[in-house]
């Protein structure tokens, strides 16, 4: 089903099940052990063998030398690979991940060998005997001082520079200028599972249970690496213990055990340790984002820029996009955005929850904040005088097919009781403490992709729902329930979804927040093909009414029990988006507003409060949205004062590369929230008329809080993490 005109009046309109705020359909198999992750696959894997990845232990270099013959002599151990004797892998896909094919080393943590074993602590121990020389080189491990041989990366997702009219003549005759820089640290995803795989070989037919977001991509990478025909590669990820980015490519625990399960006629699995995922795997890259702005006295934008640098390694690198969202975000005629890449031997850096807006944001909304104390104006009142209700770089013609930003603000500062907030910094004490109030504005694009679904409605009148579509904590199984069921007249409870296995028609898949509003509406494609199917069984025209599991047409009324027959009646459909989603410029957008206290004596940070508001098209289920925006909230909390993949710039490695050292929030860190979702629908974004929520939720959080302790204490950092020495 082509998606090609504004969505009109539809079954999904109903909202009889659609925008209920139900528990997670998953929830009870997964607080008692049921859901199976991709380690956990006993019977399906009988006698499988355990793996474990030798990381590299230099940031750039050669294999000098590797001696294996301590590792195989130890007790369990079945197979040892290494370079040496690692099988010849393929390349030629971008999701391609070949394993253990020379000497070179690119980064700390690559896989340098890979250890077989009866038991997992036999291969963990065995690991430890595999000796490896290494010739070192000296490596490019620090942005700062890579920066200035930084150049335009390649055109793709991320745009390497974007321009209207001129900004240098724009910005230099502004009687309001601000130029400040802000740096952001590498961060690491830190979602619970870790990356896992389960390979299982049957002649040669590979099923590989894998923690990952996206299957066709992996499908695909393995495949192209294992130089596999694709119809023999079956790919399973059913639940997923969290993912934001991590989990969009394969890395060496899918390769790998594929590679020694075949070779040993045996199923093998591997899970990576906390401490491999920091540097075998992908991090969100640190980045200087430098920005100007030029207003007039009434704080009206006349001149934008903002400028991001960030590294990666020299093949195949991509930059953090930070300033895309400044393309989209508030007018002016004058603009400038620009992206540069400086090589790093570190880790190859990654997508991760709201690539560049993450960051992108915590610069231009603190950024914001500056513009608004030299204008002497409120914060939330700035970004109001330059809403836009278009791409401001490209005019008119590109309209926001929905763009509440300003009713966020202002419903925001109503419910949060901005009034009360004294604009002078460092005012406002309660015993100790300091006290503050701050504001961001939020965005996020909202791409869509094309997403297939196949339905089944057997003779009891159940539904069930197959689609290659992932769930990584997100609660896809339910919104795709609830949007069959709605689309059926059916009860949630009569309705199975199936997920997460490439033998199901290809998805979305989770990423890019376009998971929910893609596969919801490729559900939606689906179950319009199984009404037809239905009404013309049942003799009836296009005026059938599903509900409470029956159809009917005027007088006549059949059960769908009775009209799918002991046989059941199928549909499978694709929704594609082509052209006509694109003439809109289409984005979720929010307001978030934090209060936090800062202890005078030891520059202590505590968040107090912190509100967001969001309007993001049709809410699919309000629960699962809201617990998308709590966490978003409470990563952007981490983004704001502590997360920081620390870079020893010695040795080219994270060093601090576990859940003790890499700081996030814990319970005790975390506040009262509140989440508020504005009404809308969204009719250019699909026939289900949702947007995505998942990254929007973090965007521009920990500008809230920087802008907040920048309110409580009159110090502005422009370095994060705000931690509590740099306050001092
Ligand atoms: Mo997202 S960073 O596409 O999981």
């Amino acid at each position: 089903m082509d998606f090609n005109a504004p969505a009109t009046a539809n079954p999904s309109d109903r909202m009889r099940v659609i925008g209920q705020p139900l528990d997670r359909v998953d929830g009870p198999l997964k607080v008692s052990g049921r859901a199976h992750y991709s380690y956990e696959y006993h019977e399906e894997a009988p006698n499988a063998a355990y793996g474990w990845l030798v990381g590299a232990e230099i940031g750039k270099g050669k294999i000098a030398g590797i001696d294996t013959a301590a590792a195989e002599a130890a007790p369990g151990v079945l197979l040892v690979l290494t370079h040496r004797n690692a099988p010849a892998q393929g390349k030629d896909s971008d999701y391609a991940a070949p394993q253990l094919q020379g000497t070179e080393v690119l980064h700390h943590g690559q896989a340098v060998a890979f250890v077989v074993a009866e038991s997992l602590e036999q291969a963990r121990a065995a690991a430890r005997l595999v000796k490896v020389d290494y010739a070192a080189e000296p490596g490019r491990y620090d942005l700062a001082q890579e920066r200035s041989r930084a150049v335009a990366p390649e055109p793709g997702m991320v745009k390497p520079e974007t321009r209207a009219g001129d900004f240098d003549a724009g910005f230099a005759a502004a009687p309001v200028q601000l130029d400040v820089t802000y740096t952001t640290p590498d961060q690491s995803h830190a979602m619970m599972e870790p990356h896992a795989s389960t390979a299982v070989w049957e002649g040669d037919e590979l099923t590989l249970y894998t923690s990952h977001q996206i299957l066709h991509w992996a499908a695909e990478g393995v495949a192209a690496t294992l130089q596999m025909p694709p119809e023999k590669l079956r790919v399973v990820s059913r639940y997923i213990g969290g993912g934001f980015g991590s989990k969009l490519v394969v890395y060496g625990d899918a390769v790998l055990s594929a590679l020694a399960a075949r070779q040993l006629r045996r199923p093998v699995k591997v899970a990576l340790t906390r401490q491999q995922i920091f540097n075998h795997t992908t991090h969100r890259p640190a980045t200087i984002q430098r920005l100007r702005i030029g207003a007039d006295a009434e704080g009206r934008i006349a001149a934008i820029a903002h400028e991001s640098w960030s590294g990666d390694q020299e093949s195949g690198g991509t930059a953090e996009g930070a300033a895309s969202q400044t393309r989209l975000l508030y007018a002016g005629k004058d603009r400038l955005t620009r992206h540069r890449l400086a090589t790093l031997d570190l880790p190859f850096a990654g997508a991760m929850r709201a690539p560049g807006e993450a960051v992108g944001l915590l610069a231009l909304e603190c950024a914001m904040d500056e513009l608004a104390e030299k204008l002497g104006m409120d914060p939330v009142e700035l970004r109001i005088r330059n809403d836009v209700a278009y791409n401001p770089e490209e005019g008119p013609s590109k309209p926001y097919s929905t763009r509440k930003l300003v009713e966020c603000l202002r419903e925001g500062a109503r419910r949060f009781g901005w009034d009360a907030r004294n604009p002078r910094p460092a005012q406002v004490r309660d015993g100790r403490w300091l006290v503050g109030l701050g504001v961001a504005a939020a965005v996020r694009p909202n791409p869509v992709m094309d997403s297939g679904a196949r339905l089944h409605l057997d003779g009891q009148g159940r539904l069930t729902v197959e689609t290659q579509m992932t769930d990584i904590g997100t609660g896809s199984y339910t919104i795709l329930a609830q949007v069959a069921a709605e689309m059926l007249g059916l009860e949630v409870g009569a309705v199975t979804v199936k997920l997460g296995d490439t033998r199901f028609p290809q998805a979305s898949g989770s990423g890019g927040s376009w998971g929910a509003n893609s596969s919801g509406a490729g559900v939606y494609a689906a179950a319009m093909k199984l009404r037809g199917i239905v009404a013309q069984r049942a003799g009836f025209n296009d005026e059938a009414v599903f509900e409470d599991g029956t159809v009917r047409s005027g007088q006549r009324s059949l059960t769908l029990a009775e009209v799918a027959g002991e046989a059941g009646l199928s549909a499978e459909a694709e929704i594609t988006f082509g052209d006509f989603s694109k003439q809109y410029e289409q984005a979720g957008f929010g307001a978030h507003f934090c209060e936090v206290r800062v202890d005078v004596e030891t520059a202590e940070i505590r968040i107090r409060r912190m509100l967001s508001v969001a309007a993001a098209g049709r809410v699919l289920n309000p629960k699962t949205a809201r617990s998308q925006c709590l966490g978003g909230m409470t990563m952007g909390i981490g983004a704001a004062l502590m997360e920081e993949a620390v870079v020893d710039k010695r040795h080219g490695l994270f060093i601090n590369h576990d859940l003790a050292e890499y700081q996030v929030p814990v319970h005790a860190d975390i506040p009262h929230m509140d989440v508020v979702f504005l009404e809308e629908e969204d009719d250019k974004s699909s026939p289900i008329k949702a947007k995505g929520i998942g990254e929007l939720g973090i965007c521009g959080v920990g500008a809230a809080v920087a802008n907040a302790v920048y309110n409580a204490t009159g110090v502005r950092i422009r370095d994060y993490p705000l931690t509590l020495d740099k306050l001092l």
